[in-house]
């Protein structure tokens, strides 16, 4: 076989056997197709597009171009779920507690990553102790023992999409389906989920700004993961906002645990709801929709749900006793209100702009070596839809600095006010099964 041939054969619009991809993926990670042929190759699928049987080969050359995560050992069905990213997206740190509360093994691998805020373990460090470095035997024996554990990522998942990512960050490559779900997929699939709950974002701060395209990338991940053997859904969500009220590490853990004592922000009290229902029905632990609903609201209100965040802080190391007082997690020494400069309505929040604004304050990485501040961050007061008047606070700032111009000016950047009242944007635009 010749890379050549292969690039001249997708530039045409033919479709590529499997032994063709498989060829081109082992060839790439090793070194021996160069950059140079990889980048042809990308923009011609950029163009040419894949075939659903094309892009499963593709996800699973991938995956088995690094190490696979084996949860055998690990009784139930394996659920995880997915954000394809956002600001502010604390939905993990509550769903992992609230589906274990009802019987749902959560293994969860997580990363910390480059973002507006830090990720998943990133935000857990914030509570004193916690330890996210277990290793296999540890971690398959607390998921048995509390149905929770999160671990932080370790061994060589995916090499082949790492590389290949890189070369389309650089190459116009990255805003294209079949190579965007076949990415996803590959690092889903290789940290051995059973099953897996999408969450799509659609809006001003998603990758996704239209719904037409939300609902084809979420179709074309929904069929890759069936196709792979994995029961497989996706909910597309709004991202013409932030969810939910805060933006930053500690900050995120005080909202997850408002919302896991069912006191949280109504959008994503709602939206755990939603992925949290659909991760209970796949893991088989309810018959309908409505069951696994009312069970996730019953674990709430009953106090299963926080009990169960407890367990699963101390179960690794941490201190338990911060779910009960929160003025235990790292704080910022300073607070600046923002006060709006008219009267009117919200009628968006881009969440990019108000993520980069808590990223200058220190809450995300801006290179892989920076070192978070775990209290900074923001605390939205008005949301998309709500009345503000002149001089009325619309977002509060925890900073460590007394310097805050820069990122007051973002703040004022994102919010946008109109005199029109607005209505505010549906939660959840589409469920797309198979
Ligand atoms: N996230 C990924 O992991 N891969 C992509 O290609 C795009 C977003
Ligand atoms: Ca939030």
């Amino acid at each position: 076989m010749r890379m050549v041939d292969i690039i001249s054969k997708k530039r045409n619009g033919e479709a590529l056997t499997k032994q063709e991809i498989d060829y081109v993926i082992k060839g790439y990670t090793s070194g021996d197709i160069p950059d140079y042929q990889m980048s042809a190759l990308a923009m011609a699928i950029y163009f040419q597009d894949m075939t659903t049987d094309e892009r499963v080969n593709l996800t699973m050359a991938m995956v088995e171009s690094g190490d696979q995560i084996d949860l055998s050992d690990i009784d139930g069905i394996k659920v995880d779920k997915h954000s394809t990213g956002g600001v502010g997206d604390t939905t993990t740190l509550i769903l992992a507690p609230l589906v274990a509360a009802v019987g749902v093994p959560v293994a969860k691998m997580s990363g910390r990553g480059l973002g507006h805020t830090g990720g998943t373990i990133d935000k857990l460090e914030s509570i004193e102790g916690f330890k996210v470095e277990l290793d296999a035997k540890q971690f398959n024996e607390l998921v048995n023992q509390n149905k929770i554990a999160v671990v932080g990522q370790s061994g060589n998942l995916t090499p082949a999409d790492k590389k290949l990512y890189g070369l389309r960050d650089v190459t116009g490559t990255v805003n294209s389906i079949p190579l965007i779900a076949s990415s996803i997929m590959s690092k889903k699939i290789a940290s051995g989920a059973d099953a897996i709950v999408l969450d799509v974002k659609m809006g001003s701060g998603a990758f996704m700004t239209e719904i037409e395209d939300a609902r084809e990338l979420a179709q074309a991940m929904v069929k890759i993961g069936n196709g792979a053997g994995r029961n497989t859904i996706a909910v597309i969500s709004d991202m013409n906002q932030p969810l939910g009220f805060a933006i930053g590490n500690a900050l995120e853990v005080k909202e997850a645990i408002d919302t896991l004592n069912g006191e949280g922000p109504e959008d994503l009290h709602e939206l755990c709801l939603t992925l949290g229902s659909q991760m209970v029905y796949l893991a088989g632990e309810a018959k309908t929709l409505d069951e696994a609903r009312e069970r996730l609201e019953n674990a709430i209100d009953s106090g299963a749900a926080i009990e169960k965040f407890k367990t699963f802080i101390a179960s690794q190391g941490g201190d338990p006793t911060v779910v009960d007082d929160p003025s235990k997690l790292p704080t910022a020494a300073y607070t600046f209100e923002v006060e709006a400069k008219e009267d009117g309505y919200v009628s968006e929040i881009i969440a990019d702009e108000i993520g980069n604004a808590a990223s200058i304050l220190g809450a995300g990485r801006t290179t892989k070596d920076s070192v978070i501040d775990l209290a900074v961050g923001l605390i939205l007061r008005k949301k998309v839809g709500e009345k503000v008047q002149k001089g009325e606070s619309l977002v509060t700032i925890h900073s460590n600095s007394k310097t805050v111009e820069e990122v007051i000016q973002k703040i004022y950047n994102s919010y946008h006010i109109t005199k029109e009242p607005v209505e505010a944007n549906p939660l959840v635009y589409d469920i797309i099964r198979k």
